[in-house]
């Protein structure tokens, strides 16, 4: 609170002083431990300040602040904007909203009405706002200081994203607006879902602003939200849907690792991944405890699995050219496989991953599910293909699986299929190319010693694995795919 507090006077200070003007005497309500009227007393000391709080929190307040008031009413606090578009310091307001929903009681931020509503009803009878260098300034130029505060922002209430999505998928919020097939009010979504239409509203809000619905005159009174190809994306069970990975990956089993990961980075940090720090065993072995974690870890591989395939497919046929058997290392459920199979049916499919993953693998025409241990021996075909497996693993250990590779394929015609990211740090203009930092640095948080690669940490280890040549092709994906020969 400290923090922001002297960011937002300071921006009151340059701003707007002339709002002290006459003031002799301010009572700062809610004033905490006195930062934001230590300030102000010190910029305007004609002032008299009084810092009024719950007795706990001005117990432990500095005592040098002293205001009191005197006839008007100074409030610094976000005015959200719905209607402006493409504002960004606005979007900070509606972040900060969905925090009130999630840390207050009742607590939220209000637009002009709510505002002019509250101070109505309390007694006011005029009120302005006016705006600062700060949220509630939406004229500013765009320089670097103004970059860097909203990136601030950004970090501070970064999750609010995550979670409004979540809750998208949980309530099924996108399912019922893209199963209406016209612009849905808020008050038929409300009823839907059986959600109480106020914190509704601000979740919409929230995410008509993000892009993830859009917002579409029903008549000239009321509004409706339709769906968006970002919106369809989370749609469980959807043709790109990545609604299972996104309730993977915001799990408190996945989200608790994040706070050990400075613990990680540490010289004298030990061994132990993040992962195994919170929840007291490593991703293989807490997986093969927990069913419901499996499942929803094996879904959310299937959904990314289904892009990748998808890009494989489209951009890189070839790669499948000549080959009949094929051999999925480390292929979870088989989604990959099985899509690959219907592409290509002429291929016969081996899904080969330990043996409490095939037990409960899907049985598909064309594959056999073979249980085993990939450091041990890997069944043979024409072909090995392994996707987001090597990145769970360190070099030495990841040498060691494509040597088990190598030897399951035939020494003439045989070949590696890598499905996995390929890192190119001073790549400029990748869109993609932060998703896959991001994707690195959750392998170090979810995994014992697993990383992304750049082009020349690839090479590296297909060579010492007795690689003589690959190559890299680019897809329309995170990943990329890599082809090593003997
Ligand atoms: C991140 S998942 C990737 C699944 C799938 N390839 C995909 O991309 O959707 C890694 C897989 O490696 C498997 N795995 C881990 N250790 C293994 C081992 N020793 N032998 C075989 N498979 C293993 C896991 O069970 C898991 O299914």
């Amino acid at each position: 609170m400290a923090c922001e507090a002297r960011l937002t006077v300071q921006a009151i200070i340059k701003g707007c002083p002339e709002v002290f003007d006459g003031v002799k005497s301010l009572v700062n309500v809610g004033g905490g431990t006195g930062t934001a009227l230590s300030l102000l007393v010190k910029a305007f000391p004609w002032i008299r300040g009084i810092n009024f709080d719950l007795p706990h929190v001005v117990a432990v307040a500095p005592k040098s602040a002293i205001p009191e008031d005197k006839g008007k009413l100074i409030i610094v606090e976000a005015v959200l904007e719905e209607d402006k578009e493409v504002d960004k310091l606005g979007f900070l307001g509606l972040m900060l909203d969905m925090a009130m929903m999630a840390h207050t009681d009742k607590g939220k931020e209000r637009t002009l009405k709510e505002w002019s509503y509250v101070l109505r009803q309390s007694g006011f009878t005029r009120f302005n706002v006016k705006p600062i260098r700060a949220m509630g300034d939406m004229e500013v130029t765009i320089n670097e200081e103004v970059r860097a505060e909203i990136k601030t922002w950004n970090y501070v209430f970064g999750y609010a994203k995550i979670a409004a999505v979540k809750c998208a998928i949980e309530l099924g919020i996108v399912d019922v607006i893209e199963n209406y097939g016209s612009p849905m009010p808020l008050s038929e979504l409300a009823t839907a879902l059986r959600c109480e239409p106020s914190r509704l509203h601000r979740i919409m809000r929230f995410m008509v602003h993000d892009g993830i619905f859009k917002q579409e005159p029903i008549n000239q009174h009321t509004v409706g939200f339709s769906s968006t190809p970002l919106s369809r994306r989370l749609i469980k069970g959807g043709e790109k849907s990545m609604a299972d990975f996104i309730l993977l990956m915001s799990s408190p089993t996945c989200l608790a690792p994040w706070h050990s990961l400075s613990a990680r980075v540490l010289e004298t940090g030990n061994n132990i991944s993040p992962f195994e720090v919170a929840n007291g065993k490593d991703l293989w072995s807490y997986t093969e405890a927990n069913p419901d974690f499996r499942e929803l870890l094996h879904n959310s591989m299937g959904c990314k699995a289904r892009l990748a395939v998808q890009a494989t497919i489209e951009g890189y046929p070839e790669v499948f050219d000549g080959v009949e058997s094929l051999v999925d290392v480390g292929g979870g459920n088989g989604t990959a496989l099985s899509l690959f199979v219907k592409a290509f049916p002429w291929i016969r499919g081996i899904n080969f991953d330990v043996p409490h993953i095939v037990a409960v693998a899907a049985k598909s025409d064309g594959i056999e599910n073979v249980g085993g241990d990939m450091f041990m021996s890997i069944p043979n075909a024409d072909a090995a293909f392994l996707m987001w497996v090597l990145h769970d693993w360190d070099d030495e250990e990841c040498i060691k699986i494509l040597k088990k590779c190598r030897e399951a394929i035939p020494e003439d015609k045989g070949k590696v299929i890598i499905v996995e990211v390929v890192l190119e740090e001073d790549k400029e203009g990748d869109e993609l190319g932060a998703a896959r930092l991001m994707l690195d640095t959750a392998m170090m948080v979810i995994t014992n010693k697993g990383r992304e690669r750049t082009l020349k940490e690839w090479s590296y280890v297909l060579r010492q694995s007795g690689f003589t040549r690959f190559n890299v092709k680019p897809i329309r994906a995170v990943e990329s795919v890599i082809e090593a020969y003997p």
